[in-house]
Formats: C-alpha cells, structure tokens, sequence
C-alpha cells in the first residue's frame, strides 16, 4: 500500500487564536504551524506530495507553502466535509487508494503515531485520544470489539455521550473507493450547518466497513493549537524536547530552563550554550563555540569551529569564521567574518540605510577596536585594525593590513598597526 495521498485540512478561520495571521503560518519555535506538519510528511515513505486545503488567508498560505503542496481553495467554508470535497477532482487525478487526512493546527503529530495508522489493515482509521478536558471535541462512539460506530459533536451529543472521554483528534485515514459518493451524501442538519467529515465514517460503519481506532497518548501532538494558552503550552514542551535533543547529542546547556533554542538548529557536540541564550531557527553552531550568557543569534547565523559570541551580542544573517570573537555588546548583521577576528566591545555593523540591508566583509585576524561602526557596505582587509570608537564609512574599504582611525575613519599616518 504505497499510494496515499495527505491531505491537510487547513482552510478554517480560527476565531479562538484572534490572531491576524492565518493559523498555518503562525510560528512555533520559529517554524510555521503548517511547515512542522510538511517537515514530518517528508520523513514517511510511501506518500504523494501533500495536499493543503486553503481558505482563510488563502493567498498567503498558498504563497508560503506552494512549492511543497498543492493547495485547494475552499470558498465558503462549509465544514470538514465540505473541505474534503473540493479536493476530490485532484485525489481522482492523482490516482490514490487512500488519503490520509489531517489538521492543519497538529503540528506535533508524530511520525510514529502516523506510521500506526498507516500500517492498519483496517478499511479507515480514526486517531483518538483522551485529553484531560473533552469540551469542544466529537466524541468517539465504539462497538464492543472497539470498532467506530460515529463520531457525535459536543454540540449535538446527549448528556451521555458528552460523558465520553476518548475524542476525535480530526486525523483518518480513509478509503477513496465510494469517498466521493459518501461525500456528496452528507448532510447538514446538524447544529452547526455544516457538512461533517465525520458523518462520512459514520456511513462506512453502517455499510459495514472496518473503522479502526487507534489511540496516542501525547496529548501534546492531537490536541492541536485552537487558542493562545495551548500554543503557549506547546512551546513550552517543545521547547524542552529541542533543549533535551541537544544535550543528548553532547551540547553543553548550562542551565536549559534559561536557555531558548527554536526548531531546526544545528549545534555540534561539545560547544557551550550559557544562560539567557536566545537561538533562532536554522542557526549553525560548529564544535568547541561559546554562546552566551545574553546572546541572540537571529536566522542565518553560522559560528565555525571554536568562535565565541557574548553578553547582549546580537547576530544575524552573518558568519563567524573559525576563533572569530564577539563577546560583548555588538550587533553583526549581514556579515561574513573572517577567522581569529577580534570584534571589540560595542561594535555595530550598520547594515541598514533605510531603504535595504548592506553586507560587510571583515577580512582574517584582524582587530574590529570598540565603538567601532562599520558602515556597510565595506570591506575591512585581513589582518587589519580600527581604533576605537572608528566610524568605517560605506564603500571605504580598509586595505589589508592597514589601520584606520578616527570619524570618517582614514589610515592612520606611519601606516602600521
Ligand atoms: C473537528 C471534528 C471533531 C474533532 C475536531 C478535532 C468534524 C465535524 N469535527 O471539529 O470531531 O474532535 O475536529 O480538532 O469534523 N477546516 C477546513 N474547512 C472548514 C472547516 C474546518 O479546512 O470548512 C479545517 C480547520 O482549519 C482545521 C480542521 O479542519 O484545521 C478542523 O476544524 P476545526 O474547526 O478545528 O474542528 P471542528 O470542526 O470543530
Ligand atoms: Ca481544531
């Protein structure tokens, strides 16, 4: 069984998050909600390029993610069912046995708990769960050989029902043989109005098919980001999971309840991360580096091989050749150091002139003084100095070897250093 086709549903509007942002794109330790879910889809074997339904924010979801994902309008919104339904004439066109359908708002659904309903020979799946609150979720009705008889929505369940502690988390896997016949079926004489994508296996239970339900027990990964306490509570968690990934793979965190690592940052064994470090997505971190205490190391910050940022030293987009330092009170951005550079204490790359971002080049082993600014664009030669409080200004380029000094900074007289 090779061919099953993802389908993200990701088109609802999310009124809990009063978030101006489309939810998909809201970031979670710096990855967008969606792009955890693609990242994990990738790692699985066997499955189409998603699909992702889109809606609220449509263009700009669509913008984000259209390389990865063939994204389906839903206009109006009409339920899950009805999100389902727009993707018909594609899973057709894709020629799929099964879709595997999940919630745009899951983004730690685990590869592992996708592989245990991949591996069902049931005719459909459903991901269940009990969290500690069922409020606002379909619960989970069952047979006795623990086979799906429906799923029933808080709002139309009895009082017995809403007893129900094992939920829907919106995730399936189901068949595409009779998918379009079921869909077009539904109905909407529900509380809501809407077309029920859960009605859907309701109607393959009664035609006797074999529904499935498998459980997880990371609360984590199926209830999803519905408001901002839970986003803020998956951070939380997942922030610890980074910290522990880390220190399993021999990264020294001094104190990891201080320490603020986002998703998919690479630090090799051995380097020292100390307190109040905050480390954005996609920074690398070569051995024997020191960051901290107070860093800020933003998007595309590379640090080779035993270099050293400090207290209150902010750096983005730059790189850090190899025993380069800049251990305290400077700004780095849009920067390629050299190795064994020296950045004084309080150094700004001014790389920003109002209209766009300007790269500086700071050449091999040499001596950035304090104070010093260096306005970009600029080229400071290899193994050359500036004298403190310096003002380098755009397109003054130092030459190799040479020390400047002074407001705008000019080669000292005598040459040397
Ligand atoms: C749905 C399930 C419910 C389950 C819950 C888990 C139905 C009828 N109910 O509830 O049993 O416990 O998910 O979160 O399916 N979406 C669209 N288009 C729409 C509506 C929703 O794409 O027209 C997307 C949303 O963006 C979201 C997902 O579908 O990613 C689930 O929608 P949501 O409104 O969160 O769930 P409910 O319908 O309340
Ligand atoms: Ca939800």
């Amino acid at each position: 069984m090779n061919n099953i086709l993802p389908i993200i549903l990701a088109a609802g509007e999310s009124k809990r998050m009063r978030s101006p942002q489309p939810k998909p794109l809201l970031p979670l330790l710096g990855k967008p909600l969606l792009q955890w879910i693609l990242d994990t889809l990738r790692g699985i074997k066997g499955l189409q390029k998603p699909v992702v339904v889109v809606g609220h924010g449509a263009e700009a979801v669509t913008r984000a993610f259209g390389p990865s994902a063939d994204c389906v309008l839903q206009e109006p919104r009409m339920g899950t069912g009805h999100a389902l339904i727009q993707c018909l004439p594609l899973i057709e066109a894709r020629k799929a046995d099964k879709v595997l359908v999940l919630c745009g708002d899951m983004p730690l659904i685990s590869a592992n708990t996708l592989e245990k309903l991949l591996v069902s020979k049931a005719d459909a799946v459903v991901l269940a769960f009990t969290p500690d609150n069922p409020r606002g979720y379909g619960r989970i009705l069952t047979d006795k050989n623990h086979r799906l008889v429906r799923i029933v929505e808080e709002r139309d369940a009895t009082e017995a029902e809403k007893a129900v502690r094992l939920v829907n988390s919106g995730m399936y896997i189901l068949p595409v043989k009779g998918l379009a016949v079921r869909l077009k079926a539904l109905g909407r004489n529900n509380s809501q109005g809407e077309y029920y994508l859960t009605d859907a296996l309701k109607s393959m239970a009664e035609e006797g098919l074999e529904i499935e339900v498998v459980r997880t027990n990371d609360a984590l990964e199926a209830e999803g980001v519905n408001t901002p306490r839970q986003m803020a509570d998956l951070t939380r968690a997942l922030r610890q999971r980074i910290i522990d990934g880390h220190l399993e793979s021999g990264v020294h965190i001094e104190d990891p309840s201080l320490t603020f690592i986002e998703a998919d940052v690479e630090i090799a064994a051995g380097a020292r991360i100390l307190p109040f470090t905050v480390i954005r997505r996609g920074v690398k971190v070569a051995a024997h580096c020191e960051v901290g205490p107070f860093s800020h190391l933003r998007p595309g910050t590379r640090m080779d091989e035993g270099s050293e940022v400090g207290n209150f030293t902010e750096v983005k987009n730059s790189s850090l050749g190899s025993h380069t330092k800049a251990k305290h009170l400077s700004y780095i951005g849009d920067a390629t150091l050299g190795r064994d550079v020296n950045i004084g204490a309080g150094t700004v790359f001014c790389n920003y002139d109002g209209k766009g971002k300007h790269h500086t080049e700071v050449g091999d082993g040499s001596f950035i003084g304090s104070g010093t600014l260096l306005v970009a664009p600029v080229k400071v030669g290899r193994g050359s100095r500036t004298g403190a409080g310096a003002v380098v200004a755009a397109r003054r380029d130092v030459a190799d070897g040479t020390t400047v000094v002074g407001v705008p900074a000019r080669p000292l007289k005598g040459g040397g250093a």
